[in-house]
Formats: C-alpha cells, sequence, structure tokens
C-alpha cells in the first residue's frame, strides 16, 4: 500500500500534467486561429503527450493501492503575443515541471518508496528531452528573429511532427 504523503503528491503532479495538457491545447488553439496550424500541430501533439503523462501517474496510484483524484483546473492563458512568446511560455512551463518531478523524486526516496523512485525515472529522462525540444525551437526562433519567411518556415517543419 502506497504511503499516504507520495499518494497525494503524486496526485498533486498528475494534476500538473492534466494542467500541462490544458495549456498546450489552449496555444495549439491560438495558433489556429491566427493561421499557424504547423505550430498548431505541433501543441495539438504535445497536449496528447502530456495526457499520456497524465494517465501514467492515474495508472501508477491505481496499480500502488490508491486513488487518483482530480483537481480543478485554472483556465488557460488564451492568447499569445507571438509564436516565440508562446514557446518561450512552454520552456518555462517544463522548467516548473522538471523541478516539480525532481522534488518527487527526493520525496520518494526520502520516504524509501523504491517503485516510485523507479516510476519515476522515466519522467526524470523525459524532462530532459522536453526542455532539450523546446530549446532548440526557440533557438531556431533567435536566428530568424522577425523575419517573416523564417517563421513560415518554422511553421511548416514543426507541422510534419509526428
Ligand atoms: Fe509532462 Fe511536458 O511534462
Amino acid at each position: 500500500m502506497i504511503d499516504k504523503q507520495m499518494e497525494d503528491a503524486l496526485n498533486v503532479q498528475f494534476n500538473k500534467e492534466l494542467a500541462s495538457a490544458l495549456i498546450y491545447a489552449a496555444m495549439a488553439a491560438d495558433f489556429s486561429v491566427k493561421g499557424f496550424n504547423g505550430f498548431a500541430r505541433w501543441m495539438t501533439l504535445q497536449a496528447k503527450e502530456e495526457t499520456s503523462h497524465a494517465m501514467k501517474f492515474y495508472e501508477f496510484i491505481l496499480d500502488r493501492g490508491g486513488r487518483p483524484v482530480f483537481s480543478a483546473m485554472e483556465k488557460p492563458q488564451e492568447s499569445w503575443n507571438s509564436p516565440q512568446e508562446a514557446f518561450e511560455a512552454a520552456l518555462a512551463h517544463e522548467q516548473f515541471i522538471s523541478k516539480s518531478i525532481d522534488e518527487l523524486a527526493g520525496l520518494a526516496r526520502k520516504l524509501d518508496d523504491k517503485a516510485a523512485e523507479v516510476f519515476l525515472h522515466w519522467f526524470i529522462s523525459e524532462q530532459v528531452e522536453e526542455e532539450s525540444t523546446v530549446e532548440s525551437i526557440l533557438d531556431t526562433f533567435s536566428l530568424i528573429g522577425s523575419n517573416a519567411q523564417g517563421i513560415y518556415m518554422l511553421n511548416k517543419e514543426l507541422g510534419s511532427r509526428e
């Protein structure tokens, strides 16, 4: 049976992953409305990935004899001033999530919950990848600056995400 403190902390993260899905879906909607269909596709897939992260927490909590608990979600921001600004917000959000996962792994260690520790290893690696992916997109935005053709090309490239 899972320690109650660990169960509660996993539920907090479960809801943070759901909130991440909501934020990226809101970014996708903003991009679609503004005609950036490639960026919108990238963010839609990102939102789906976050839902799958949330469901990993959901399954793990159940497997350990706990109960997944849903929290009220904060309404996500509706609009961003530019695609670059949205991706900057995405990076800041991923950094926040990485910190949160690290703290969760620290708690698992403190409580000597080895199953939770092993479960969280996947997320620690995933966060390295998530941050790195968004950072390289932001590097491209820096290179492009305000060049409309460059933004058009990047929009097209990100639209090919599988
Ligand atoms: Fe599930 Fe992007 O962190």
